[in-house]
């Protein structure tokens, strides 16, 4: 039980996403049915003291970021306790861990003063379109202007970077690539595309449909001159100049130029699995040792570790999206966690 947390392909994870709650605001189209999902049991879900501890013991075996997400982790009443708890845990080698949140940004007017006070350190907020009716249509809620409203107390906060995910959709925004970039250059954040990738709902995702990174280039470079920012890591995005600086735009190409080779990441859903990838198959379910039942002894947190490097160990070596036997997660975005 030491040493790196290193998978047999010898990559090092160092990165944790945290599903708060499955639960969101909007029903974006390719996250979500419109009625929503079954929603997981409210006792089903990790509390609390229950997230903290995981986070103590993995944060002790070598993570050294933490990214909350949800569904919308905004919408969990216990929010702002949950960051002030993480935000103190020191990693393995005695820093603090960085606490990062993805999030719709509707509740971000009324929280953020709290979370940057409980010690967030950084912030990514989804906004696939300026156009209030293909917001509507594409979240079907009509709340663009609650997301604004978020952005604009991002750029407020400070908390930089700030970043801004829009999914590309052919039909629906990719008319608005370059308005939306110019939308974030004017909040000093850094826009990132994102190619959709096949975890929707209803299964209609279509790899000839999906608007690749080279089309994003192709129409940004129509504005700008693209220079490449080297040193990318095991960050899912690619980053270009704009121009002559200082502004970046970002492309996050998990279908046509995937990063599993230099990925880190780790998932834990909300009902307490942990998951060695988006696309994986297998959970490996953390409740019986948070919770165990009958005459079972409560779990020592080096049983948690060793299920963690379990899921290590049996990461495999990429998504597997463009073979013919490519099946999707069976649950959604929203109950994996972004
Ligand atoms: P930064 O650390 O700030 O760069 O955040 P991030 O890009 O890792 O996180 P964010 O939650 O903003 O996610 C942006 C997009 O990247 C979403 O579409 C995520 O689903 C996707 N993404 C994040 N991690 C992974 C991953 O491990 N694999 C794949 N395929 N996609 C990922
Ligand atoms: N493909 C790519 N990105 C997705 N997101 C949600 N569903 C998908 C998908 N099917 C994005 C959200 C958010 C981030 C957490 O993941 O837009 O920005
Ligand atoms: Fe909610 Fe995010 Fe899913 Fe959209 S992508 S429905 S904002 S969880």
């Amino acid at each position: 039980l030491s040493g790196p947390l290193a998978d047999t392909f010898g990559r090092v994870h160092r990165d944790l996403r945290i599903s708060l709650t499955d639960r969101c605001s909007l029903r974006c189209t390719y996250c979500m049915p419109e009625q929503g999902n079954e929603w997981l049991a409210r006792s089903g879900i990790l509390s609390l003291d229950e997230i903290e501890r995981v986070a103590r013991v993995v944060a002790g075996a070598g993570i050294t970021t933490f990214r909350l997400t949800g569904g919308e982790p905004l919408l969990r009443p216990d929010i702002v306790e949950v960051v002030r708890r993480l935000a103190t845990i020191t990693g393995a080698a005695g820093a603090p861990v960085e606490l990062a949140m993805t999030t719709n940004g509707i509740r971000l007017p009324e929280l953020l003063p709290s979370l940057v006070a409980a010690g967030l350190n950084r912030l990514n907020v989804s906004i696939d379109t300026l156009d209030r009716g293909r917001f509507a249509a594409l979240t079907r809620r009509d709340r663009l202007d609650d997301v604004l409203a978020g952005i604009r107390a991002a750029q407020q906060s400070g908390l930089r970077p700030l970043k801004l995910n829009a999914v590309a959709m052919r039909g629906v925004n990719d008319d608005e690539m370059v308005d939306l970039v110019e939308f974030a250059v004017a909040h000093d954040a850094q826009l990132r595309f994102i190619e959709q990738m096949p975890l929707d709902a209803g299964h209609t995702w279509d790899r000839t449909q999906m608007v690749t990174r080279e089309e994003i280039l192709t129409a940004l470079r129509a504005r700008w001159a693209l220079t490449p920012v080297p040193g990318r890591g095991g960050a899912p995005a690619e980053r270009w100049v704009l121009d002559d600086g200082p502004h970046t735009v970002g492309v996050i190409a998990s279908v046509t130029a995937p990063f599993c080779g230099d990925c880190d990441r780790l998932r834990l859903t909300a009902d307490g699995q942990l998951r060695n990838c988006l696309f994986s198959t297998t959970e490996y379910d953390l409740m019986p040792l948070l919770r165990p039942t009958g005459p079972a002894a409560p779990a020592s947190d080096a049983a948690i570790e060793q299920l963690l490097r379990a899921c290590v160990r049996g990461k495999l070596p990429g998504h597997a999206i463009d073979d013919p036997s490519f099946l999707q997660p069976e649950r959604g975005m929203n109950a994996i966690g972004g």
